[in-house]
C-alpha cells in the first residue's frame, strides 16, 4: 500500500483538475468568502476558534498583492459583521514581499491597522527559506508598533533556535510548526528531510521555551505522538490552558481535533479559502500519500 500511495503522490500532475476539486473540498472553505464564513460558523458552533487564510502565494506584481490585501480587508469586515471567533493568517508573498518589500510591509500595516480596530490578530505564517530572514525582519517592524501580530517559526529550520530568541525576549505571540516547504537538508535540522519524527524533539524544546517565557503559543501540528508528548508537558509543568492552544488544517486529522477540545484544551482551525485552490490542495495531498491513494481510487468513483 505504501509503494501505492508513494506512486500516487507522484501522479499528481495527472490528476484531472476536477477531481484535485473534488478531494479538496475537506480541506478549503470554498472559493467564496461566503463560503469561508459558513464554514467558521460551523467551525465556531461546535467550539473551535478559527483563522482565515486567503489562497495565494508568491504574487510578481504591485496590482495582485494590493487584491490580496484588499481581500483581507473585506475578511476583516465580514469577521466583525458577523461576530465570529476567527482571526487571519497572512503570506507575506502573496503581499508583495519579493516584488518590493517596501510596499509589502505597507500592506501589512494596513492590514494590521484594520485589525486591531476591531480588535482582532493576524499570525504571519512563516514561507521557504527564501523568505525567512525579510519575513523575520519584516515581523520585527510592524510588531514595534502593533500588538495585533504573531509569527509563525517552523521547528525543522536550526535558525530557528536563534530567531526564536528575540520572539522570547519580546514575549511575542507564536506559532510553532514542523515545516511545510521542501528545503535543502543545509537549512534542517538533523534527518528532517527524510524523517518528519526528527523535528518532534526541537518542536517540544521550542514549545517549551514559550511555556516557560509565558510567550503565547499555538501548537500547529497533527502528529498524534507530538502532541501527547506536548499534553504531558502542560500537565508537568501546569501550564495555564489560556497560553497555548492547539492548531490544525481544515479537514485533517479530525477526530484528533475533537479529542482535544472534549479535553477542554483551545482548538483553532486554519481554514484556507479563494479561487487559487489547485496549489493548496495538491500540497495537502503530497503531504499525506495516503490521500493521494485516495484520489487514484476516487478516479474511479462516482462524484
Ligand atoms: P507530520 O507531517 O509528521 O504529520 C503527522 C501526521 O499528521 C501524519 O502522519 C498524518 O497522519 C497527519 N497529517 C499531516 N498532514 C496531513 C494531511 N494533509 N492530511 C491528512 N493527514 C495529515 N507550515 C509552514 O511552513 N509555515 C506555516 O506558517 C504553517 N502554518 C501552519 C498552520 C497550521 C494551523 C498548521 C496545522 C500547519 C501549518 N503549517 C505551516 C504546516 C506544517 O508545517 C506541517 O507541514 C503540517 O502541519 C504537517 O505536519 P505535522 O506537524 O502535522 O506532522
Amino acid at each position: 500500500m505504501r509503494m501505492f500511495n508513494t506512486v500516487a503522490a507522484l501522479a499528481i500532475p495527472f490528476i484531472p483538475r476536477a477531481l484535485v476539486r473534488k478531494i479538496s473540498r475537506r480541506y478549503i472553505a470554498g472559493a467564496s468568502l461566503d463560503d469561508a464564513i459558513e464554514r467558521v460558523q460551523i467551525l465556531n458552533a461546535s467550539g473551535f476558534s478559527a483563522t482565515l487564510d486567503v489562497l495565494g502565494e508568491t504574487v510578481s506584481s504591485a496590482d495582485e498583492a494590493d487584491a490580496m490585501a484588499g481581500e483581507y480587508m473585506k475578511v476583516l469586515d465580514a469577521i466583525q459583521a458577523h461576530s465570529l471567533n476567527a482571526e487571519i493568517s497572512i503570506k507575506p508573498s502573496a503581499l508583495g514581499l519579493l516584488v518590493d518589500e517596501a510596499e509589502c510591509e505597507r500592506r501589512v500595516r494596513d492590514i494590521l491597522e484594520a485589525a486591531g480596530a476591531d480588535k482582532n490578530f493576524a499570525c504571519i505564517d512563516m514561507e521557504d527559506v527564501r523568505c525567512t530572514q525579510r519575513e523575520i525582519e519584516l515581523f520585527a517592524r510592524v510588531e514595534a508598533d502593533h500588538a495585533n501580530v504573531g509569527l509563525a517559526l517552523q521547528a525543522y529550520l536550526k535558525r530557528t533556535y536563534e530567531d526564536i530568541e528575540y520572539l522570547l525576549r519580546k514575549k511575542c505571540t507564536m506559532r510553532i510548526c514542523k515545516g511545510i516547504y521542501v528545503e535543502d537538508q543545509v537549512h534542517l535540522v538533523e534527518r528532517a528531510r527524510n524523517d518528519r519524527a526528527a523535528i518532534n524533539a526541537h518542536f517540544i524544546n521550542h514549545v517549551s521555551r514559550c511555556f516557560k517565557t509565558g510567550a503565547f503559543v499555538g501548537i500547529a501540528t497533527h502528529d498524534a505522538g507530538l502532541i501527547d508528548e506536548l499534553i504531558s508537558l502542560v500537565r508537568r509543568e501546569c501550564v495555564d490552558r489560556t497560553k497555548f492552544e492547539f492548531q490544525m488544517l481544515l479537514g485533517v486529522c479530525e477526530p484528533l481535533r475533537d479529542k482535544l477540545l472534549a479535553m477542554g484544551f483551545n482548538v483553532r482551525i486554519y481554514v484556507p479559502y479563494g479561487k487559487d485552490w489547485y496549489g493548496y490542495s495538491t500540497r495537502r495531498i503530497k503531504e499525506n500519500p495516503s490521500i493521494a491513494g485516495h484520489v487514484i481510487k476516487a478516479m474511479f468513483t462516482r462524484e
